[in-house]
């Protein structure tokens, strides 16, 4: 069950991987004992000081491990439910790995779960964030962008008055490229390669005006939204009476959150969907996923914060009325959050069905599942090194071809060097001439897969 590729391993020293493993890694780990560091010195009781210093040690242990290459241990049992994945995976295909020689994704995801390990064998700590801090900054950074949506979406749709029935399909059409564009150039924030992010460089990274998203359509390299447009508006995906159910997968807190909401919204208040799940993860995961304290936290700070100093009230309203609407989403069922241990695992999505029978299950169960971002796609198509030109459901594997399947779309900025779905001309002439489209964010893909749910 796996792609005739090689993965992609930290000692690759041409790949992405070899900078994250030697260098992006303990970076965001140094930074993140700094963070800890700080939460110490605002703490007073003793017992919870002895026991954040244990947590301390702790990751100081697993930044000799990464820097020394180490062999990668099992998981010491924290009672939590992932456990046995965790260890099935290092024993059963990883055993005597380091962390240079393991493939990359499972050896960064190990990283992660090693982090979390850190604070859930604690007494007092197992809970906590070493990024909560950053994600709750960067939001309230992006003020710009933030506002510029919701002064926008805030009022309820309004149908053109006197519109005949194509007039307004292919008003929906135009709107639905335009917010799928939105939600897509949300993924560009991601905290764990901007480690060292201005003010500009956010704006510039969440610019979502007309003109701009029209400029950057061309930098989707693989483009199957007009493909996923014909489905959302069929029969298929939903009836008159009742909306289709659509899961979003989801990768970035903050600013990507925000707009993977403000799509929602449109596809709940179009009628095109009438259910939407979220799936978060359980821990702390590649610094800036979304957990359920990052989802509550943005409804929250929409209704009550005092994130934006500089805003006026026009805009504080519009943000607040937008948060409202989504909380009630909530209430209602409409929008629901999600999280299953299989997306805090080290396993591709190839082995999901098999790891996680239940999950997959689930997912057959909706009418479309989107994936966000640069690692759900990694996960997605293996982080192996296929040609770009390889169709997104080969690339899938049994994700498209398993009786049951649901479609699938990713939407995804590129960050790391896995591409497929894209031409191979445009592929050569981007490593000829644009050493480093790969990691930037610059370009993208929207990929549909379309299952077989039969
Ligand atoms: O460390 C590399 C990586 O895993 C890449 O997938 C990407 O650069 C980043 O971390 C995560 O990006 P995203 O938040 O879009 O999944
Ligand atoms: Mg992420």
């Amino acid at each position: 069950n796996n792609p005739p590729w090689p993965s992609y391993r930290g000692y690759h020293n041409f790949s992405f991987a070899h900078a994250t493993m030697s260098v992006r890694l303990p970076t965001i780990l140094g930074k993140a004992i700094d963070d800890v560091v700080k939460t110490l010195n605002d703490e007073h009781d003793e017992e919870r000081i002895v026991d954040l210093t244990e947590c301390i040690s702790r990751l100081e242990d697993l930044l000799d491990d990464l820097q020394g290459n180490s062999v990668l241990r099992p998981i010491i049992d924290d009672g939590e439910g992932d456990i046995p994945l965790w260890n099935k995976a290092i024993a059963r295909y990883f055993r005597g790995k380091h962390f240079m020689d393991a493939p990359w994704v499972f050896a960064e995801a190990y990283k992660y779960r090693r982090l979390h390990e850190a604070f859930s064998l604690s007494k007092y700590w197992k809970d906590y964030d070493v990024f909560f801090r950053q994600k709750c900054e960067t939001f309230a950074r992006s003020s710009d962008a933030v506002f510029e949506l919701s002064t926008r979406f805030a009022e309820p749709l309004k149908q053109a008055e006197g519109a005949s029935a194509e007039e307004l399909l292919e008003a929906k059409r135009l709107q639905f490229h335009e917010l799928t564009q939105i939600c897509l150039w949300g993924n560009s924030t991601d905290l764990s390669l901007l480690i060292n992010m201005t003010e500009e460089d956010i704006k510039k990274l969440q610019s979502t005006g007309g003109d701009h998203l029209a400029a950057t359509e061309k930098n989707i390299l693989g483009n199957d939204m007009s493909k996923i447009w014909d489905y959302i508006s069929s029969d298929k995906f939903s009836s008159k009476e009742k909306g289709g159910r659509l899961d979003f997968v989801l990768d970035n807190a903050g600013f990507e959150l925000y707009t993977d909401f403000v799509y929602a919204d449109w596809l709940l208040q179009s009628g095109l969907c009438s259910e939407i799940r979220f799936h978060g993860k359980r821990f702390a995961w590649f610094v800036s996923d979304v957990t359920r304290k990052d989802f509550n936290w943005l409804l929250n700070s929409m209704v009550y914060g005092h994130l934006f100093p500089n805003a006026s009230d026009e805009e504080l309203a519009s943000l607040k009325k937008l948060g409202l609407r989504w909380k009630q989403y909530v209430k209602e069922g409409k929008i629901i959050y999600e999280e299953h241990q299989f997306w805090v695992s080290g396993f591709s999505f190839w082995a999901l069905a098999e790891e996680a029978p239940d999950l997959f299950v689930h997912l057959a169960g909706s009418d479309l599942v989107i994936f966000k971002g640069d690692l759900n796609h990694r996960k997605l198509t293996y982080d192996c090194q296929a040609p770009p030109s390889t169709p997104f459901n080969v690339a899938i594997g049994p994700l498209a071809t398993l009786a049951g399947a649901p479609p699938i779309v990713s939407l995804r900025t590129i960050k790391s060097d896995i591409v497929v779905g894209v031409p191979a001309e445009k592929a050569e002439q981007l490593d000829r001439d644009e050493p480093g489209w790969r990691i930037s964010g610059a370009y993208a893909v929207v990929l549909l897969s379309d299952g077989r749910k039969g």
